[in-house]
This record gives structure tokens, C-alpha cells and sequence, in this order.
């Protein structure tokens, strides 16, 4: 579908109507994006549409999740196939779907990583991983970084380090967090050297398990590229310490893929793969199928084994879930998305570092693959946030139908990941939107 063939639609009346009773039914954390958000209402490739019949091209894809686009045509195939045949089993039972997911998913993951376990959310497979280290080791005490987001149960809460995402304080112990290797705000200024900064980071991460935990910990948790965080990409060197340094106090290493897994950092299935990292347990959630519900967390041969008690997942693994999770799989192989998500990214952040050149406001362009953002600042303070920047620039976005997202601790980053079969000719469409809505904010400032 094209965007003209969208905008095509009929006008369906009631948007403000829906709009007041999303906000009156449902819980307020339930916050949709913009002063008047977007009721949505269909999706094709990098197009989706809202209740106005109004097209908008989606370089965010639902948080880096609508991976090969809304509803590819192989993927809505398989689940309408699959949800007519059987649709649940519970955990209890074998089902052929869960094992050729598990098995597709051994087939591009890191070597080692032998064992899956199928839940419903990030959240759940965080969960899964944090519990499958403590059993493992012994130990219960986690390290993990600072402007982390790891989901939102009560553990994830505490994982995660960002105060506005904690709605309690936290209540879980023995979770400790070691900087974040954000070079822009490194004490060390932007200027250091990538072996600097490793060396400054490695020795806080180092001096947190001394000073904070037992000297025992069960595992370090990170994100190759810190998603909510704003994608910070620590600096080369960074992850292969860590995992080094994490090792050599009997921890495991969890790395969590869920913005970063499935080609979305380019070139590579997994972002620990840049640097060469295989870890004892990886997260995975988001892109795994396109949008459908599912997390997943794989474990080397042994940590997994070692988790012998009851534990059951009423809807993990589900046939419908798995079906979308092979046939999501299958096209990303097909199509070599990482190869595609390199160079489309290549291609977004050329444009994105002109506008970095033109705007003094942009205080850094930063992401890997086709998860890139710009940090956004109050021009001559140095690097001061300027939410209100990140705010009036998804606004002006909507503007010209293009959707984007905002992160970092201040919610001063602007995130772009769209589907990963974005064609180079949508994508020059995404960027020449976005260069008309910097010039709106540009303006308003
Ligand atoms: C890195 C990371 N881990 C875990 C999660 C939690 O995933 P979910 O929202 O599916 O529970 C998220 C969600 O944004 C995430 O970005």
C-alpha cells in the first residue's frame, strides 16, 4: 500500500471521543505520545494509518518493534493459518510451533546459547534471565548500568535507572548500578579517546562489585546499545571488558537484546556480536515477531539445566505467538536484515549528522545500524537537555507525518528504528520530513 493508496481511506468521525475515553478507561501510565494523540487504525509496511484516514510514515515502528513493517503479508499468513488451527496449549503441553521457533532462533543466535525459554513481554524474559543467573550461581546480587530500562515489574523497576520510570522506590535488594559508558556525559568530556572512556567505565564497573556487592555477583545485566536510555553506544571495548571483568568474579553475563537483537544494530543478528561477546544468557523481545507477544530468553546448556523446579508460562510459548516468531524469523533471513539495517542506517545517519552540522540545538547524532537518534541541547550551554527541543520536535514530526520517538533520562533524545524493510527511497521520504520539522523547531526557539 502506498501512501497515497492509504490516504484514500474514508474519514471516520469520533477521534476525540476515543481519545477522552482512552484516558478515562484506562490507567493514566497508559500515555499516549502528543498533545492529541494519534488514534490508529491500520498498517502496511512503513505506512500506518489513523481514524482520520490521515497516512503517516512510522520511523519508530511501534519502539524498534514492527521489524520487517506492519503486518508483512508472511507474517499475517501464518497467524490467521496458525490461530484457526489452535490458538493455546499452556506450557504444559509440546507443540511443533515453539519448537521451530526455539530452533530458528538457535539457528542465528550466538554459538552456546542452546536453551530458550518463550514468555509474553521483555519484562518476563528479563525475569527469566535474572532468575536463571541467581540459580545458577548462588548468588542473587545483580550489577547493572545506569540508564538501563529493563521492563516494568517490580524487578525490572529496580533494574532499570531511571527515576521517572520507577513509580515506587525500589524495593528489590542486591541490585547495584555502574555508569552508564555514555561518552557524551562522561566526566572525561566527548573528547577522550574510546580507550579512555573504556578504562574509566571498566574501573567504576570494576569498584561497584568491590564496594557494593558481595564480590560475588550473580550477574551483570547490559544493553549493547542502551535503548530507553537514549542509544547510548558505549565505546569500542567496552561490552568485551565488561563480560571479562563480570567472569572474573563468577558472574554471568546477561545482555539484553531486546532494541538491539534481530539486526537492528546492523550488520550483525546481535549487538553483543559487534564486539564478540557471547553471553551466558541473552533477552530478546521487541522485533522477535514483529509486534506479537513475545520474549524470549536463551541460556548456555548448563545455566539453563541447572533451573530444575516448577515454573510455568500459562501463555508463553503460545502457537500463535510462535507461528509470527518463525515466520517473522524466516523473512529476516530471507531478506538478510542486517545487511539491510547497516545500510539504511548508513544512509539515516548521513542525514542526521548534516543536520547535526546546521543545528547547534543537536548536541549529538549517535545510534548503530537502523537505531539512530540525535541528543538534543539548549544551544551555547554545552550539553544542558532540551526536553522541550525533543517535545517540539516530535510535534512538528507529526506535522509532516512522519512518527519518531523521544528517550534519554530527561526525554531529551529523538529515536529513530523504523521497519527494517524500509526501502532507501522511503527512507530519503522519512528524512526529508524530519529535515522540515527541525526547521519548524529551529524557528520556534
Ligand atoms: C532493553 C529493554 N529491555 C526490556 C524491556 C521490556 O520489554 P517489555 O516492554 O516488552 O516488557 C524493554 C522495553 O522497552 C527494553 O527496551
Amino acid at each position: 500500500m502506498s501512501s497515497s493508496k492509504l490516504s484514500e481511506a474514508p474519514t471516520e468521525p469520533g477521534v476525540a471521543d476515543q481519545v477522552q475515553a482512552h484516558r478515562d478507561r484506562l490507567f493514566p501510565w497508559v500515555k499516549p505520545y502528543y498533545d492529541s494523540p494519534l488514534v490508529l487504525t491500520e498498517g502496511e509496511g512503513v505506512w500506518i494509518r489513523d481514524e482520520n484516514g490521515e497516512a503517516y510514515l512510522d520511523f519508530f515502528a511501534g519502539i524498534v518493534t514492527t521489524s520487517i513493517g506492519h503486518c508483512h503479508p508472511a507474517v499475517v499468513e501464518r497467524v490467521r493459518d496458525q490461530v484457526g488451527r489452535l490458538g493455546h496449549t499452556s506450557t504444559l503441553y509440546v507443540t511443533r510451533e515453539q519448537i521451530e521457533a526455539a530452533g530458528r532462533l538457535m539457528e542465528i543466535a550466538p554459538e552456546g546459547l542452546v536453551r530458550t525459554a518463550f514468555t509474553n513481554s521483555g519484562t518476563e524474559a528479563i525475569e527469566t534471565a535474572v532468575m536463571a543467573a541467581r540459580i545458577f550461581t548462588g548468588s542473587s546480587e545483580i550489577v547493572a548500568l545506569r540508564h538501563a530500562y529493563s521492563g516494568r515489574s517490580t524487578l525490572a523497576t529496580s533494574i532499570t535507572a531511571h527515576a521517572p520510570w520507577r513509580p515506587v522506590p525500589t524495593t528489590i535488594a542486591g541490585i547495584t548500578h555502574a555508569r552508564s559508558p555514555y561518552t557524551f556525559r562522561s566526566p572525561l568530556g566527548p573528547d577522550a579517546s574510546d580507550e579512555e572512556q573504556t578504562d574509566f567505565f571498566i574501573q567504576d564497573l570494576v569498584e561497584v562489585i568491590e564496594t557494593t556487592t558481595s564480590g560475588r555477583p550473580a550477574a551483570l545485566l547490559v544493553e549493547p546499545v542502551q535503548g530507553v536510555g537514549g542509544f547510548i553506544v558505549p565505546p569500542a571495548g567496552y561490552l568485551a571488558c565488561a563480560a571479562e571483568v563480570i567472569r572474573s568474579y563468577g558472574g554471568l553475563l546477561i545482555v539484553d537484546e531486546v532494541q538491539t537483537g534481530f539486526g537492528r544494530s546492523g550488520t550483525h543478528w546481535f549487538g553483543c556480536q559487534h564486539s564478540e561477546v557471547i553471553p551466558d544468557i541473552m533477552v530478546m523481545a521487541k522485533g522477535i515477531a514483529n509486534g506479537f507477544p513475545v520474549g524470549a530468553t536463551m541460556a548456555r546448556g548448563e545455566v539453563a539445566e541447572a533451573w530444575d523446579s516448577l515454573s510455568i508460562s500459562t501463555y508463553g510459548g503460545n502457537p500463535v505467538s510462535m507461528a509470527a516468531t518463525s515466520a517473522t524469523l524466516d523473512v529476516m533471513i530471507e531478506e538478510d536484515v542486517p545487511a539491510r539495517s547497516q545500510i539504511r542506517g548508513e544512509q539515516v545517519r548521513r542525514a542526521l549528522d548534516a543536520l547535526g552540522q546546521r543545528y547547534d540545538w543537536i548536541g549529538e547524532v549517535r545510534g548503530m545500524g537502523l537505531m539512530q537518534a540525535m541528543e538534543l541541547v539548549e544551544p551555547g550551554s554545552g550539553r544542558e537537555p532540551s526536553p522541550a527541543r525533543a517535545r517540539a520536535l516530535l510535534e512538528a514530526a507529526r506535522s509532516e507525518k512522519l512518527l519518531v520517538g523521544v528517550g534519554g533520562l530527561k526525554g531529551q533524545v529523538v529515536r529513530m528504528g523504523p521497519s527494517m524493510l524500509i526501502s532507501e527511497e522511503e527512507t530519503a521520504d522519512a528524512l526529508a520530513r524530519l529535515a522540515a520539522a527541525c526547521e519548524v523547531v529551529d524557528r520556534a526557539f
